[in-house]
Protein backbone atom coordinates (compact mmCIF):
# COMPACT_ATOMS: atom_id res chain seq x y z
CA UNK A 1 0.00 0.00 0.00
CA UNK A 2 0.86 3.75 -0.58
CA UNK A 3 1.41 6.80 1.55
CA UNK A 4 0.76 10.14 -0.29
CA UNK A 5 1.90 13.44 0.92
CA UNK A 6 0.13 16.59 -0.68
CA UNK A 7 1.92 19.98 0.34
CA UNK A 8 2.11 23.49 -0.68
CA UNK A 9 4.50 25.37 0.65
CA UNK A 10 6.55 29.02 -0.29
CA UNK A 11 8.74 29.22 3.03
CA UNK A 12 9.03 25.92 3.86
CA UNK A 13 6.90 25.52 6.88
CA UNK A 14 4.52 23.26 5.43
CA UNK A 15 7.26 21.53 3.34
CA UNK A 16 8.90 20.83 6.79
CA UNK A 17 5.90 19.15 8.45
CA UNK A 18 4.79 17.42 5.60
CA UNK A 19 8.60 15.50 5.71
CA UNK A 20 8.00 15.18 9.26
CA UNK A 21 4.66 13.37 8.79
CA UNK A 22 5.81 11.08 5.88
CA UNK A 23 8.42 10.01 8.66
CA UNK A 24 5.66 9.45 10.58
CA UNK A 25 3.88 7.26 8.20
CA UNK A 26 7.07 5.32 7.57
CA UNK A 27 7.39 6.61 4.43
CA UNK A 28 5.26 8.73 1.73
CA UNK A 29 5.61 10.46 -1.78
CA UNK A 30 5.28 14.18 -1.23
CA UNK A 31 3.68 15.53 -4.26
CA UNK A 32 3.50 19.72 -4.90
CA UNK A 33 -0.07 21.00 -5.10
CA UNK A 34 1.06 23.77 -7.04
CA UNK A 35 2.98 21.80 -9.60
CA UNK A 36 1.88 18.27 -9.93
CA UNK A 37 -1.51 17.37 -11.97
CA UNK A 38 -4.20 16.07 -10.12
CA UNK A 39 -4.77 12.78 -11.80
CA UNK A 40 -2.97 9.40 -12.03
CA UNK A 41 -3.77 7.89 -7.99
CA UNK A 42 -6.99 6.75 -9.17
CA UNK A 43 -4.99 3.03 -9.80
CA UNK A 44 -3.10 3.46 -6.16
CA UNK A 45 -3.76 1.09 -3.67
CA UNK A 46 -3.95 4.10 -0.90
CA UNK A 47 -3.30 3.67 3.09
CA UNK A 48 -2.67 7.13 4.63
CA UNK A 49 -3.45 10.64 2.33
CA UNK A 50 -1.70 13.94 3.88
CA UNK A 51 -3.01 17.31 2.93
CA UNK A 52 0.07 19.67 4.46
CA UNK A 53 -0.20 23.56 3.55
CA UNK A 54 -0.24 26.68 4.58
CA UNK A 55 -3.34 29.26 5.62
CA UNK A 56 -3.64 31.93 3.60
CA UNK A 57 -6.55 34.81 4.15
CA UNK A 58 -7.97 32.48 6.91
CA UNK A 59 -8.40 29.71 3.89
CA UNK A 60 -6.49 27.42 1.89
CA UNK A 61 -4.27 28.74 -0.95
CA UNK A 62 -5.94 29.13 -4.17
CA UNK A 63 -4.06 26.65 -5.87
CA UNK A 64 -5.00 24.27 -3.03
CA UNK A 65 -8.46 24.52 -3.33
CA UNK A 66 -7.84 23.69 -7.53
CA UNK A 67 -5.81 21.27 -7.13
CA UNK A 68 -8.48 19.30 -4.86
CA UNK A 69 -11.38 20.39 -7.18
CA UNK A 70 -9.96 17.88 -9.63
CA UNK A 71 -8.05 15.63 -7.95
CA UNK A 72 -8.68 12.19 -9.01
CA UNK A 73 -8.05 9.46 -6.50
CA UNK A 74 -8.93 6.51 -4.27
CA UNK A 75 -10.84 6.60 -0.98
CA UNK A 76 -7.39 5.85 1.21
CA UNK A 77 -7.61 4.06 4.74
CA UNK A 78 -6.88 7.46 6.67
CA UNK A 79 -6.91 11.18 5.56
CA UNK A 80 -5.09 14.00 7.92
CA UNK A 81 -4.68 17.44 7.06
CA UNK A 82 -1.62 19.58 8.92
CA UNK A 83 -1.98 23.40 8.29
CA UNK A 84 1.06 26.04 9.35
CA UNK A 85 0.01 29.33 10.28
CA UNK A 86 1.20 32.84 11.55
CA UNK A 87 -1.23 33.52 14.32
CA UNK A 88 -5.08 33.05 13.50
CA UNK A 89 -5.82 29.76 11.28
CA UNK A 90 -9.87 31.09 11.85
CA UNK A 91 -12.08 28.31 10.11
CA UNK A 92 -9.27 26.61 7.66
CA UNK A 93 -9.73 23.51 8.64
CA UNK A 94 -13.85 23.17 9.31
CA UNK A 95 -13.34 24.56 5.76
CA UNK A 96 -11.09 22.15 4.22
CA UNK A 97 -12.88 19.63 6.11
CA UNK A 98 -16.00 20.76 3.82
CA UNK A 99 -14.56 20.81 0.72
CA UNK A 100 -12.50 17.36 1.25
CA UNK A 101 -16.30 15.67 1.98
CA UNK A 102 -17.80 17.54 -1.47
CA UNK A 103 -15.36 15.14 -3.12
CA UNK A 104 -16.57 12.19 -1.16
CA UNK A 105 -13.74 12.23 1.81
CA UNK A 106 -13.72 12.37 4.78
CA UNK A 107 -10.82 14.01 7.01
CA UNK A 108 -10.16 11.87 9.79
CA UNK A 109 -8.11 14.47 11.55
CA UNK A 110 -6.52 17.95 11.42
CA UNK A 111 -4.26 20.31 13.33
CA UNK A 112 -3.21 23.98 12.69
CA UNK A 113 0.57 24.91 13.86
CA UNK A 114 1.46 28.49 14.48
CA UNK A 115 4.81 28.91 12.32
CA UNK A 116 6.58 31.99 11.61
CA UNK A 117 4.62 34.35 9.77
CA UNK A 118 5.74 35.23 6.32
CA UNK A 119 3.14 37.63 4.54
CA UNK A 120 5.07 41.10 4.07
CA UNK A 121 1.95 42.82 2.70
CA UNK A 122 0.86 43.09 6.22
CA UNK A 123 3.66 42.46 8.51
CA UNK A 124 7.57 42.52 8.82
CA UNK A 125 7.97 39.38 9.68
CA UNK A 126 9.61 38.60 13.82
CA UNK A 127 13.42 39.13 14.33
CA UNK A 128 15.74 36.08 13.98
CA UNK A 129 15.11 35.24 17.12
CA UNK A 130 12.13 35.37 17.88
CA UNK A 131 11.99 32.91 14.33
CA UNK A 132 13.95 30.73 16.23
CA UNK A 133 11.18 30.61 19.82
CA UNK A 134 8.58 30.16 17.43
CA UNK A 135 10.10 27.27 15.51
CA UNK A 136 11.11 25.48 19.04
CA UNK A 137 7.21 25.61 19.52
CA UNK A 138 6.27 24.46 15.97
CA UNK A 139 8.47 21.32 16.48
CA UNK A 140 7.18 20.46 19.56
CA UNK A 141 3.59 20.81 18.52
CA UNK A 142 4.60 18.93 14.90
CA UNK A 143 6.26 16.18 17.26
CA UNK A 144 2.77 15.59 19.14
CA UNK A 145 1.12 15.43 15.61
CA UNK A 146 3.48 12.76 14.70
CA UNK A 147 2.57 10.70 17.43
CA UNK A 148 -0.69 10.97 16.49
CA UNK A 149 -0.25 10.35 13.06
CA UNK A 150 1.55 7.62 13.76
CA UNK A 151 -1.58 5.91 16.04
CA UNK A 152 -4.03 6.85 13.02
CA UNK A 153 -5.85 9.26 15.71
CA UNK A 154 -8.98 10.83 14.66
CA UNK A 155 -9.80 14.12 15.90
CA UNK A 156 -13.11 16.54 15.12
CA UNK A 157 -12.60 19.65 13.99
CA UNK A 158 -14.49 23.06 15.24
CA UNK A 159 -15.01 26.46 13.97
CA UNK A 160 -16.02 29.83 15.41
CA UNK A 161 -18.04 32.52 14.78
CA UNK A 162 -15.21 35.04 13.86
CA UNK A 163 -13.96 32.07 11.43
CA UNK A 164 -17.38 32.14 9.53
CA UNK A 165 -16.63 35.59 8.61
CA UNK A 166 -12.90 35.51 7.73
CA UNK A 167 -13.98 31.94 5.78
CA UNK A 168 -17.11 33.40 3.81
CA UNK A 169 -16.16 37.71 3.67
CA UNK A 170 -12.45 38.12 3.15
CA UNK A 171 -11.40 34.75 1.83
CA UNK A 172 -13.39 34.81 -0.90
CA UNK A 173 -12.36 38.61 -1.82
CA UNK A 174 -8.97 37.82 -1.09
CA UNK A 175 -9.27 34.80 -3.37
CA UNK A 176 -10.95 36.86 -6.10
CA UNK A 177 -7.67 39.06 -7.03
CA UNK A 178 -4.82 36.65 -5.22
CA UNK A 179 -3.65 35.79 -9.55
CA UNK A 180 -3.29 39.50 -10.24
CA UNK A 181 -2.11 40.95 -7.04
CA UNK A 182 1.37 40.39 -8.70
CA UNK A 183 1.80 43.58 -10.25
CA UNK A 184 2.89 44.67 -6.53
CA UNK A 185 6.50 43.06 -6.98
CA UNK A 186 9.15 45.49 -7.56
CA UNK A 187 12.59 44.62 -8.31
CA UNK A 188 15.44 46.83 -7.00
CA UNK A 189 19.31 47.52 -8.98
CA UNK A 190 20.35 44.64 -6.23
CA UNK A 191 18.80 42.09 -7.92
CA UNK A 192 21.53 39.99 -9.71
CA UNK A 193 19.05 37.69 -12.20
CA UNK A 194 20.65 35.09 -10.48
CA UNK A 195 16.44 33.14 -11.43
CA UNK A 196 16.04 31.91 -7.28
CA UNK A 197 12.77 33.71 -7.20
CA UNK A 198 12.04 31.60 -10.35
CA UNK A 199 12.73 28.37 -9.76
CA UNK A 200 11.01 28.82 -5.68
CA UNK A 201 7.97 29.78 -7.53
CA UNK A 202 5.74 27.04 -6.76
CA UNK A 203 3.25 27.96 -9.49
CA UNK A 204 6.11 28.59 -12.26
CA UNK A 205 4.61 32.41 -12.35
CA UNK A 206 8.18 33.87 -12.69
CA UNK A 207 9.79 34.07 -15.90
CA UNK A 208 13.74 35.86 -16.14
CA UNK A 209 13.30 37.93 -19.08
CA UNK A 210 15.57 41.26 -20.46
CA UNK A 211 18.37 41.68 -18.58
CA UNK A 212 17.82 38.84 -16.55
CA UNK A 213 15.43 40.60 -14.66
CA UNK A 214 12.21 38.38 -13.05
CA UNK A 215 8.71 39.22 -14.56
CA UNK A 216 5.65 38.35 -12.64
CA UNK A 217 2.51 36.44 -14.79
CA UNK A 218 -0.35 37.00 -12.90
CA UNK A 219 -1.06 33.51 -11.52
CA UNK A 220 0.51 34.77 -8.26
CA UNK A 221 -0.12 32.64 -5.36
CA UNK A 222 1.33 35.32 -2.91
CA UNK A 223 2.91 32.36 -1.07
CA UNK A 224 5.90 35.33 -0.84
CA UNK A 225 8.89 32.37 -1.51
CA UNK A 226 10.25 35.06 -4.22
CA UNK A 227 10.98 38.00 -1.56
CA UNK A 228 12.14 35.42 1.25
CA UNK A 229 14.48 33.15 -1.05
CA UNK A 230 16.11 36.10 -2.71
CA UNK A 231 19.74 36.00 -1.75
CA UNK A 232 19.74 39.62 -2.68
CA UNK A 233 17.12 40.78 -0.97
CA UNK A 234 16.31 42.99 -3.81
CA UNK A 235 12.16 42.42 -4.11
CA UNK A 236 9.55 44.57 -2.41
CA UNK A 237 6.05 44.74 -2.28
CA UNK A 238 5.48 48.33 -3.42
CA UNK A 239 7.08 50.01 -0.54
CA UNK A 240 6.76 47.14 1.97
CA UNK A 241 9.69 44.73 2.39
CA UNK A 242 12.66 47.61 2.26
CA UNK A 243 14.82 46.37 5.59
CA UNK A 244 12.75 44.16 6.35
CA UNK A 245 13.24 40.90 7.78
CA UNK A 246 13.52 37.63 5.56
CA UNK A 247 12.45 34.18 5.99
CA UNK A 248 12.55 30.16 5.53
CA UNK A 249 12.06 27.41 7.84
CA UNK A 250 15.73 26.50 8.98
CA UNK A 251 15.46 22.74 7.86
CA UNK A 252 14.63 23.12 4.55
CA UNK A 253 17.09 24.19 1.82
CA UNK A 254 16.07 26.65 -0.96
CA UNK A 255 16.55 23.80 -3.88
CA UNK A 256 14.18 21.53 -1.95
CA UNK A 257 11.50 24.19 -3.54
CA UNK A 258 13.09 24.20 -6.92
CA UNK A 259 10.66 23.20 -9.29
CA UNK A 260 12.45 20.17 -11.29
CA UNK A 261 13.94 20.51 -14.15
CA UNK A 262 11.08 19.97 -17.07
C1 LIG B 1 -0.93 34.98 1.23
C2 LIG B 1 -0.75 34.67 2.67
C3 LIG B 1 -1.82 34.74 3.53
C4 LIG B 1 -1.67 34.39 4.88
N1 LIG B 1 -2.77 34.41 5.69
C5 LIG B 1 -2.67 33.98 6.95
C6 LIG B 1 -3.84 33.91 7.78
O1 LIG B 1 -4.95 34.18 7.36
N2 LIG B 1 -3.67 33.52 9.08
C7 LIG B 1 -2.45 33.18 9.59
O2 LIG B 1 -2.36 32.84 10.77
N3 LIG B 1 -1.33 33.20 8.81
C8 LIG B 1 -1.42 33.59 7.51
N4 LIG B 1 -0.30 33.60 6.71
C9 LIG B 1 1.00 33.09 7.24
C10 LIG B 1 1.31 31.67 6.76
O3 LIG B 1 0.17 30.85 6.86
C11 LIG B 1 2.47 31.04 7.55
O4 LIG B 1 3.56 31.89 7.59
C12 LIG B 1 2.82 29.67 6.97
O5 LIG B 1 3.43 28.89 7.95
C13 LIG B 1 3.71 29.73 5.76
O6 LIG B 1 3.92 28.42 5.31
P1 LIG B 1 5.08 28.01 4.29
O7 LIG B 1 6.39 28.36 4.98
O8 LIG B 1 4.94 26.54 4.10
O9 LIG B 1 4.90 28.79 3.05
C14 LIG B 1 -0.42 33.98 5.38
C15 LIG B 1 0.68 33.93 4.51
C16 LIG B 1 0.53 34.27 3.17
C17 LIG B 1 1.73 34.18 2.27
Amino acid sequence: MTNIIFYHSGTGNSLHAAKRAAEALGGAELIHMGRRREEGYRSLDLDAVGFVFPVYAWGPPFAVEKFLKNLDIAKPNYTFTILTHGGWPGDTLPMWDDLLSAKGFRNDAGWALRSVENYIPFYNPPAPNKQEKINANFERALEEVCAKIRKREKKELKGSLLGKFARYVIHPLWASHVNTSDKNWKVSEKCAGCGICAKVCPVGNIAMIAEKRPAWNRSCEQCMACFHWCPEQALTWGHKGVGYNHYHHPAVKVTDLFAPEK
